[in-house]
C-alpha cells in the first residue's frame, strides 16, 4: 500500500504537530493575493465522496488547487455505480487514469483502508461511517492552537476539552479524541447514555451528562450534530428535550470561562446543539475551523505527494520551509 491517511493513529503526536507546523506555512501561502505555489504540479488529486459534503470534499480541492495539483471529482450519483459496478472496480478505473491521492468519504467504516489494499494511489480518508474522520480533527487542534495563542509545536498539557452531543455517531468525535489525547488535553464527554458508545474502555476520557457541571472547567466547548442519518431506531425521546439539556444556549456560553472557544465541525443543526446567538459570539470559531481546513489539507496533500515517505518521515517541516521560501522568489 501506498503511504496515505487514514486515521489520526496514522500520525502519532509527532506526526499531528508536523501536519500543523506544516499548516502554518500553507496558511501563509493561502494568504497571498495569488494563493497559489507549483509545488504539486503534475500531481492528481481524486475526490470520491459516496456521502454528501460540502466543506471537506471543496477545502480538499481548493487546497489541491493553490498547491497546481489537477483535481478530478468522481460523483457517485452520475458514476457507473448506479449500474452496479462495484467499489472495486470504480476506485481500480480511477487507479488506472493515474491518480496520485484519492480523497475518499464513504458511509461506511474501513472503506478508504479497504480501498488502500486495492489501489497504488495515496488514500486519505474525508470520513467513514462512524470511524474517523483524520483532517477535521488536524483542522480543529489548529484552530485551536491559534485561537487560543499557543506557540507552535507546543501541546495541549492542560487543555479541558469538552465534547458534547452524539459522540456515539461521530467520527469526528473518534478522531478528535485520537487527537486531543495525543497532544495532552483532558477530554470530557457530554451526552445522554444513548448517544455515548455502548464501551468507552480504552477511551482516555471521562463522560457525563450533566452539561451545566461541565461549564466552568471547560477550556474547548466542541459541539457535535445529532446525526440522525446513522442512528437506528429513536435514541432520544423529544428533540425539545435534548436541546434543553444539551445544546448551548446563550446563557451556557456566558458561564464558560471567559478566554473559553467553541467548535462545531458543521453542519449546524441550529436552535438544538448550538443557538444562533452563540454561533456570532467572538468566542465561536467555527468560520475558522473552515478556513484553517483549507490550510490543513494542503500540508496533507504536501505530505503525502510533495515528500514521499514524509508522513512518517522527519524532514517535511524543513521541506515546506524551503518550498515556501524558493516559490516566493
Ligand atoms: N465537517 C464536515 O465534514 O463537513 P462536511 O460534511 O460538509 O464535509
Amino acid at each position: 500500500m501506498t503511504e496515505g491517511l487514514l486515521s489520526i493513529a496514522d500520525l502519532g503526536a509527532e506526526g499531528i504537530q508536523r501536519v500543523l507546523e506544516l499548516a502554518e506555512a500553507c496558511q501563509e501561502i493561502s494568504e497571498r493575493p495569488i494563493p497559489k505555489v507549483p509545488t504539486l504540479r503534475g500531481k492528481t488529486v481524486a475526490t470520491l465522496f459516496f456521502e454528501n459534503s460540502t466543506r471537506t470534499r471543496l477545502s480538499f480541492e481548493t487546497a489541491a488547487k493553490r498547491l497546481s495539483a489537477d483535481t478530478m471529482t468522481f460523483t457517485a450519483a452520475t458514476s457507473s455505480l448506479t449500474k452496479g459496478e462495484s467499489l472495486r472496480d470504480t476506485v481500480e478505473t480511477l487507479d488506472a487514469m493515474g491518480v496520485d491521492a484519492m480523497v475518499i468519504r464513504h458511509p461506511s467504516s474501513g472503506a478508504p483502508a479497504q480501498v488502500a489494499n486495492w489501489v497504488r494511489a495515496s488514500v486519505i480518508n474525508a470520513g467513514d461511517g462512524q470511524h474517523e474522520h483524520p483532517t477535521q480533527a488536524l483542522l480543529d487542534c489548529y484552530t485551536i492552537r491559534h485561537s487560543l495563542g499557543l506557540a507552535t509545536g507546543s501541546d495541549f498539557a492542560g487543555l479541558r476539552v469538552t465534547i458534547v452531543g452524539d459522540v456515539r455517531h461521530s467520527r469526528v468525535a473518534r478522531s478528535n479524541v485520537a487527537a486531543l489525547s495525543l497532544l495532552g488535553a483532558k477530554i470530557t464527554l457530554v451526552a445522554p447514555r444513548t448517544l455515548l458508545p455502548p464501551s468507552l474502555e480504552g477511551w482516555p476520557v471521562v463522560a457525563t451528562s450533566d452539561l451545566d457541571a461541565t461549564l466552568a472547567e471547560t477550556d474547548v466547548c466542541y459541539l457535535l450534530r445529532l446525526q440522525a442519518e446513522r442512528m437506528v431506531g429513536p435514541l432520544i425521546p423529544d428533540l425539545d428535550e435534548y436541546a434543553r439539556r444539551f445544546g448551548l444556549h446563550r446563557h451556557r456560553a456566558e458561564r464558560l470561562p471567559k478566554d473559553a472557544l467553541i467548535l462545531h465541525p458543521g453542519p449546524m443543526n441550529r436552535g438544538i446543539e448550538i443557538d444562533d446567538d452563540v454561533t456570532d459570539l467572538d468566542r465561536t470559531v467555527i468560520v475558522d475551523q473552515v478556513r484553517n481546513g483549507v490550510a490543513v489539507r494542503m500540508a496533507v496533500l504536501y505530505l503525502l505527494l510533495g515528500v514521499p515517505g514524509a508522513l512518517g518521515a522527519d524532514r517535511a517541516v524543513d521541506e515546506v520551509q524551503t518550498m515556501n521560501g524558493a516559490e516566493r522568489g
